[in-house]
């Protein structure tokens, strides 16, 4: 668990939804109740959570993070919660990151991705305010503040049941959007010439400025990786770049312009940068989920709707539950 100590300071931005979403945020480091980020991949969800906890009452005591999503589902439990000597083979006694987050905030990336039962569980332990570990009997008191990030829009998850609905509300007390990128054109300049500094600074280099050619190129691309991409972007653009003291559109590496592409779908793919298996998959699953919607969750149902066979169904669903 890599700790980057992020402040408010961090957070560049001067469009004004932005700024909005920063005001509130700071409200947040004045409170104590838990938070809920959503926002795509490379939105600074990481930085707002660091942010806040850095600017509250808790910022001495520990800031731990956790993406749900790196974890198999059955190491989850007794990494959140501890574990108990003997409570499972080769089972230790350890202290799970609550009790490592004692005074001091968790957050729980991609809470999603947690196996519904788990997120059950979740919820008893922010309800009570105590922690058992896996396998032990002493309900052991905690004071931590959660913290949770979803990358994919709150509605979809609470729709396909991949959220608790009772967890997000008992999370969601104070809810933050972190936008796209797309949403705040606007800032573009001012994070690439702030990327510029930092990078410059890095690496020893007197690049003092991005030409106009090179802004506007920057400004016509979508960043399906937010600002992660663009400060990616601007890195290796400092660091190959031909000028001195300048970055020209040369600089600019930007996956080709997929425009041309007609087939939005091939352009999706593309931009997904998945394996076809992965995405088709995915299609796959959205269209099942849609189906067994519209036939209220009957199997039967669905599978002829499908075309497919009853058990060839019940397999694909055990498999998407699994994922
Ligand atoms: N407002 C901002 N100002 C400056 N840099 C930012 C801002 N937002 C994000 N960044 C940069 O983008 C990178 C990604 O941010 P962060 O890790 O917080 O994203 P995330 O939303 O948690 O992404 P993921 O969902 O992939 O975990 C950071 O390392 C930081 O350099
Ligand atoms: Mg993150």
């Amino acid at each position: 668990m890599e700790i980057k100590k992020y402040t408010f300071d961090n957070l560049i931005g001067e469009n004004a939804d932005f700024v909005k979403l920063i005001k509130n945020a700071k409200k947040a480091a004045n409170s104590n109740s838990s938070v809920f980020i959503s926002g795509e991949t490379g939105t600074g969800k990481e930085l707002i959570a660091q942010s806040i906890h850095f600017a509250s009452d808790r910022q001495d005591r520990p800031f731990i993070a956790q993406n749900c999503a790196a974890l198999p589902e059955n190491l989850l439990e007794g990494i959140l919660f501890g574990t108990v000597k003997g409570s499972y083979t080769g089972a230790v006694d350890r202290e799970g990151l609550f009790e490592q987050a004692e005074g001091g905030t968790l957050l729980l990336d991609e809470i999603s991705v947690m196996p519904y039962d788990l997120q059950g569980k979740l919820l008893r332990v922010l309800q009570e305010d105590y922690v058992r570990r896996v396998g032990g009997m002493n309900d052991i008191p905690i004071d931590v503040r959660i913290m949770a990030t979803i990358n994919e829009p709150i509605h979809q998850l609470l729709q396909y049941g991949r959220l608790r609905k009772d967890l997000f509300y008992r999370i969601n007390i104070i809810g933050l959007e972190a936008m796209p990128l797309r949403e705040r054109l606007d800032d573009i300049e001012v994070l690439a010439d702030f990327f510029l500094k930092k990078h410059n600074r890095k690496n020893n280099k007197q690049i003092w400025r991005i030409t106009k050619e090179a802004k506007e190129k920057l400004k016509r691309y979508d960043y399906p990786g937010n600002i992660r991409e663009l400060e990616n972007i601007i890195m290796s653009a400092v660091s190959m770049a031909t000028d001195e003291h300048k970055l020209t559109v040369e600089d600019i590496r930007i996956q080709e312009n997929l425009d041309h592409i007609d087939a939005p779908v091939l352009r999706e793919f593309i931009r997904s940068k998945k394996s076809l298996n992965d995405f088709v998959g995915e299609i796959e699953n959205d269209i099942i989920k849609e189906t067994l919607k519209t036939n209220d969750g009957n199997v039967s149902k669905t599978a002829e709707a499908l075309g497919m066979k009853r058990q060839t169904l019940q397999h694909k669903l055990r498999k998407a539950n699994r994922k």
